[in-house]
């Protein structure tokens, strides 16, 4: 395969979103722990804890802020990052580790964003979770179980939220952080690998070899 400076460029940009991906994931996983000092999951007290978070704990908002921030930058960088790899024509057989875990990451961090809607106990979550349940519901054969999962049984209420609090705070966000690393040495090694080829290339000069590694 011909590599050109068109080919470099995309790489280099897939590789410096990979290191935003791991340092957003980062900063989501330790804002969200913040959070969950004062954060009670629990139906109404819910909504009354991030108030409180917002309004009487020190640095509170901010450490809110960031966190939806980050969250909500990880999806839109992370199918950025896919756009790019794609152009960059990345589709050797050892790319395999970054394409599937950056796909991966991508649900990963959509389930982040979905299961929080619930986190916030506000009219809008609460609402848009009900009708986002009955679409899960209608899933043949499983649609029922899951529902089951997701909402503990019965009616929404403080097991749904403490359920989807345990999905988010801890499989999610361990999910999202190991596929961040294992996407970035992925990107990484192929770094690596398209170094080896463009310094074995005998026509190329010097000055060339080191513009395009
Ligand atoms: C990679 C790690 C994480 C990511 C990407 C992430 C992402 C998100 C996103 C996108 C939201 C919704 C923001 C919005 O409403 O606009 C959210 C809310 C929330 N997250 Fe996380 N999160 C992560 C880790 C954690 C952890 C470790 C905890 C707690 C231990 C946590 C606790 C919360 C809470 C309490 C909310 C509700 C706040 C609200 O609705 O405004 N998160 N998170």
């Amino acid at each position: 395969m011909s590599i050109s400076a068109y080919d470099f460029i995309l790489r280099r940009m897939a590789t410096i979103l990979s290191v935003a991906i791991v340092t957003l994931s980062a900063i989501a996983a330790i804002t969200g722990i913040l959070l969950s000092f004062y954060y009670e999951p629990s139906a109404g007290g819910a909504y009354q804890s991030l108030k409180w978070i917002d309004s009487e704990v020190t640095n509170g908002a901010l450490i809110h802020s960031i966190h939806d921030l980050a969250g909500t930058l990880l999806i839109g960088t992370a199918l950025i990052q896919m756009v790019v790899m794609f152009l960059g024509r990345q589709f050797r057989s050892s790319w395999l580790t970054g394409w599937i875990s950056g796909i991966l990451l991508i649900l990963t961090s959509i389930g982040l964003a979905w299961t929080a809607i619930i986190l916030d106990w506000s009219q809008e979550g609460y609402w848009r979770f009900r009708i986002e349940l009955s679409t899960i519901e209608a899933i043949p054969l499983i649609g029922h179980t899951l529902r089951d999962i997701l909402v503990g049984g019965g009616a929404v209420n403080t097991t749904t939220v403490e359920h989807l609090y345990t999905i988010h705070s801890y499989l999610l966000s361990a999910g999202a952080i190991v596929l961040a690393v294992i996407h970035l040495w992925g990107i990484l090694r192929q770094e690596k690998e398209i170094k080896g080829e463009v310094a074995s290339i005998p026509e190329l000069s010097v000055q060339n070899k080191a513009e395009m590694t």
